[in-house]
């Protein structure tokens, strides 16, 4: 998959694609990241992006024609992807988003900076917008950064084990649940012993009610659209946990 990003501050994005899987996934040509300086595309001596607001009032706008001149390289260099603007206005990024993004071949994300960019830009050229969260950041790259990752994660042999992906909270809408590894006594605390007994379905039935039991905890939001299997409905019968997801599911005044 080709990631075009554009930003004007080109050299964040180094170090975190130089570790861990993101690295192995470009040595292995499973990714690839092309970064984009949006002053390059400047048009005069001072490599100016951007300018004050008209109308006044605080900061500076990301001015249009560099923006676009990028854009329109990184088209002519053969990307045809999807033009995303990461943007605190956009849609919330989700692990289903993460999910709609991995089965495209190639993506262009577009870093704002200072109070964002022209919005004569954005009509023309962005085709989504994403945003990470509901707080503000300096700039778009590291939230660039954050779908570059949770979608390359999801690329076929990206992952060490193929099952992780599948098995991760948000895979379906439920937490994970609890991990433990060596030791098995830890300050005085046992791994749970049915861990320990090698009976895979007794662990796998473990790990499905701690499951519920976390997502009902800490977000039972989750589970209103969670589907169980009559299997499940029976496990989580027999732990008390029905009647509890299903006033989650019949909402406050239910
Ligand atoms: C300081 S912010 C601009 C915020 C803008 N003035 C507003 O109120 O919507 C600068 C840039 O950081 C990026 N950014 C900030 N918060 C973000 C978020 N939650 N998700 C995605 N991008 C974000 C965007 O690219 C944005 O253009």
């Amino acid at each position: 998959m080709l990631f075009d990003v554009l930003t004007i501050f080109p050299s964040l994005f180094v170090s975190p694609l130089e570790e861990g899987i993101l690295r192995k996934a470009r040595q292995e040509g499973k990714i690839r990241i092309q970064l984009t300086d949006i002053r390059d595309f400047a048009d005069d001596r001072h490599a100016t992006t951007d300018d004050r607001p008209f109308g006044g009032g605080e900061g500076m706008v990301m001015k249009p024609e560099p923006l676009t001149a990028a854009v329109e390289k990184v088209r002519a260099a053969g990307n045809t992807g999807r033009v995303i603007l990461l943007t605190p206005q956009g849609r919330r990024y989700s692990q289903e988003i993460a999910r709609e993004l991995a089965t495209e071949s190639s993506l262009i994300l577009v870093c704002g900076r200072y109070e964002g960019v022209d919005e004569r830009f954005r009509a023309a050229f962005c085709e989504d917008e994403l945003s990470i969260g509901d707080y503000i950041l300096t700039g778009g790259e590291l939230a660039a950064m954050v779908v570059i990752d949770s979608v390359s994660r999801l690329l076929p042999g990206v992952l060490g084990c193929p099952d992780s992906a599948e098995r991760d909270t948000f895979s379906r809408r439920l937490l994970k649940h609890p991990q433990y590894t060596r030791p098995r006594n830890f300050r005085g605390v046992d791994v749970p012993e049915v861990l320990t007994n090698g009976n895979h379905a007794e662990i796998e039935g473990y790990r499905f009610i701690e499951a519920v039991r976390r997502t009902l905890a800490r977000r039972p939001d989750l589970l209103i659209q969670e589907e169980f299997t009559p299997q499940e409905s029976r496990l989580l019968q027999k732990h008390g946990l029905l009647e509890a997801i299903a006033a989650v599911k019949a909402g406050p005044t239910g």
